[in-house]
């Protein structure tokens, strides 16, 4: 059976920790779907077309991998998408209560997908998309939390 994996996130914009995850992912599973979804919990700095384009960037190189977006409950997009695993990044102890229970509500409406998290590389360990963004707003060098393809991108919309 293929092995086909959903990484759903805002990357808003994407990270060097996203790109270690999707990495890690794309030499595990024969096809990875990183898709873009809207957290109604978050005001985005990017539209979902323009962080669809900055994944695009930086996952050229990997043959297995493609960009999409979703709407509504990510259960459905798995089906639909008829993929069997969900993948998620693990930063902290912090992130495990949230993700603990995402996983589990997700594993109850869909039990045909399974969960898999990844640690990004600990020098990665700390970044988040915020953090990158308030760094951009200062005019603070962000070249060492994403990828380089994308830093032009992300400090244009801060000018
Ligand atoms: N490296 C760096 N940063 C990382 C990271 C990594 N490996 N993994 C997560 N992050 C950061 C992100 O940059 C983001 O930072 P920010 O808060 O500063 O923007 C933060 O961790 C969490 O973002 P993300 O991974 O995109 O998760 P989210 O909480 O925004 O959204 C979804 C999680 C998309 C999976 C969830 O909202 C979802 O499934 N939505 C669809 C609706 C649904 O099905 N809901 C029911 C779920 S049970």
């Amino acid at each position: 059976m293929m092995k086909i994996a959903v990484y759903p996130g805002s990357f808003d914009p994407p990270t060097l920790g996203h790109l270690d995850v999707i990495k890690k992912a794309s030499s595990i599973f024969d096809r990875v779907i990183v898709s873009v979804v809207e957290n109604p919990n978050k005001k985005a700095t990017f539209s979902k077309k323009e962080r669809v384009r900055m994944l695009k960037k930086i996952t050229k190189r990997f043959k297995n991998v493609e960009v999409d977006i979703f709407k509504g409950l990510l259960v459905n997009y798995v089906k639909k998408k008829r993929a069997n695993f969900i993948i998620r990044g693990l930063r902290a102890v912090s992130d495990f209560e949230y993700e603990f229970q995402m996983a589990l509500i997700n594993k109850k409406l869909n039990p045909q997908a399974e969960t898999v998290w990844f640690l990004p590389f600990i020098e990665h360990i700390y970044i988040s998309s915020s953090i990158v963004k308030e760094i951009a707003k200062y005019k603070g060098n962000i070249s060492c939390f994403v990828p380089e393809e994308i830093v032009e991108d992300i400090m244009r919309r801060f000018k």
